[in-house]
């Protein structure tokens, strides 16, 4: 069978390293055919009506499951071409009128927004912005240190400009979180009360039904700009929409450009071929790994160091999404993986001995981006040292990619499982399919462990008693 499927756009997944004798066979994935049927449909009913059997909100209430419809903007989507319209023109003002800019949120009002950051501030972005404001994000932890530190940043900066123009945006679909709610109180109380040094403004992102949230209330009272998180958008399935979107419009990001991705990916993944669409090869692959293979563990590696932050939204949407202790008809499952986030070539000196020679309880999922190769050559200074004559002349995203090769190779000598996702090189566009790519993946997933992906009934618990702890 094809065991690598290539589109268009270069993008891949690589499943070769997962299959073979001591691995997953094909017979097994052949077993496994009406299950990937049923799961293919099931997705496809959720494009089509919008619902997921036996989801329900924490309420107890049908809640529509919408992530979807996210790249395609028009009348059935949370995503339109007017709030495409709205979003560039707020970045751009933002840009033009602010000094600095602190995103507060947390989970998945967070996570997307910082990958888009850190991706977009690479050297290798394509179109790069150059007047961007100072940009911070926090509340994504209670961290006193952390918000201190940006608070002496700010100073810092309004040494030279007087007064700093602050822009404080707090994304949090409920408007009540924890982390969210002490960062903002924390700086527009700090910077209001200096106002001889800072000029403090506000934009918020929320859901717009709760009228009576507290960020909605704000935002009328103070006439601050007002993007709503849409219905039917979890947190962990919310980077194409207004919590991921508001981040990439202030870096001057092409949206529509993102969006584009993540379409030509969903249209990629419309059959019920696993040997055509790559998301259902991927659940696939990842699901009999966990179900048949022990992989209790996935090491999500990308060889980049700025994919740390892609590594860690990763993180959430595989481990809040697919880690249950119940199936769709009640049962006790406790189906999931808990997800390790790994950077090569970093951890290849701190993890790969244990994907190597430990339990054998992981897939190791590598992530490498091609364009990298030819940007950055090393030259040696010193042609007297022998060591050193072999650097002369290296690319260092070669070098990368040998290293990864060869960690790919160790571990399939043993028989440990890893697969390859590869990206042409890193833009608004491939972005956009990766984001759609995994949250397929997870979505496909869902539906072959019966489980559902959308809801985390696990995080009310210590939320309960959280509440009660800070009760003043
Ligand atoms: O996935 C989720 O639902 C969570 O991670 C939330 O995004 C996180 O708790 C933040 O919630 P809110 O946006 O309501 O502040």
């Amino acid at each position: 069978m094809k065991q690598k499927i290539t589109l268009p756009s270069g993008f891949s997944f690589d499943g070769t390293n997962m299959l073979g004798e001591g691995r997953i066979t094909e017979q097994e994935l052949h077993q496994l055919a009406p299950r990937i049927a049923c799961a293919a449909a099931a997705v496809d009913d959720i494009r089509r009506t919008g619902k997921a059997r036996n989801h329900f909100s924490k309420d107890g209430n049908p809640e529509p499951v919408y992530f979807p419809r996210l790249p395609y903007p028009g009348d059935h989507s949370p995503n339109t071409p007017e709030l495409l319209d709205q979003l560039k023109a707020f970045g751009e003002s933002v840009r033009q009128n602010e000094d600095a800019v602190i995103f507060c949120g947390v989970g998945g009002s967070y996570l997307g927004g910082k990958v888009l950051y850190d991706c977009a501030s690479s050297e290798f972005w394509p179109h790069r912005c150059d007047q961007l404001p100072s940009i911070f994000f926090s509340g994504n932890n209670v961290d006193s240190e952390d918000m201190t530190e940006i608070r002496e940043w700010l100073e810092v900066l309004a040494r030279n400009k007087k007064p700093l123009k602050v822009l404080l945006v707090p994304i949090s679909k409920s408007g009540t979180t924890m982390e969210t709610t002490t960062a903002f109180l924390y700086f527009y109380e700090y910077l209001s009360r200096h106002s001889d040094r800072f000029e403090v403004h506000g934009a918020v992102v929320t859901d717009n039904l709760m009228e009576s949230g507290p960020l909605n209330r704000l935002a009328w009272k103070f006439g601050w700009p007002m993007f709503d998180v849409p219905v039917g958008i979890g947190g962990r399935f919310s980077v194409l929409s207004t919590p991921g979107m508001v981040v990439g419009a202030v870096l001057g990001l092409d949206l529509p450009e993102l969006l584009r991705g993540a379409r030509d990916m969903d249209e990629a993944c419309r059959s019920g071929d696993i040997e055509t669409n790559p998301a259902l090869f991927n659940a696939t692959l990842k699901y009999v790994s966990a179900a048949s293979h022990g992989a209790t563990i996935e090491v999500i590696m990308p060889y980049a160091m700025r994919l740390k932050a892609l590594g860690e939204w990763y993180v959430q949407l595989l481990a809040e999404s697919l880690g249950k202790r119940k199936n769709r008809e009640g049962e006790t499952v406790f189906y999931g993986r808990t997800p390790v986030v790994a950077i090569g070539t970093t951890d290849m000196h701190a993890q790969t001995q244990m994907h190597q020679e430990g339990r054998r309880d992981k897939v190791v999922q590598f992530l490498f981006v091609e364009s990298w190769k030819g940007k950055l050559t090393v030259h040696n200074p010193f042609p007297e040292i022998a060591e050193y004559r072999g650097y002369e002349g290296l690319d260092a995203a070669n070098a990368l990619q040998a290293a990864m090769e060869a960690n790919e190779e160790a571990l399939s000598s043993d028989n440990r499982l890893n697969a390859l996702y590869t990206l042409p090189e890193l833009s608004e566009y491939t972005l956009g399919q990766l984001f759609y790519f995994l949250m397929l993946s997870i979505a496909y997933e869902g539906e072959l462990a019966d489980v559902d992906a959308y809801d985390q009934p696990g995080v009310e618990i210590y939320k309960k008693i959280m509440k009660a702890k800070l009760k003043r």
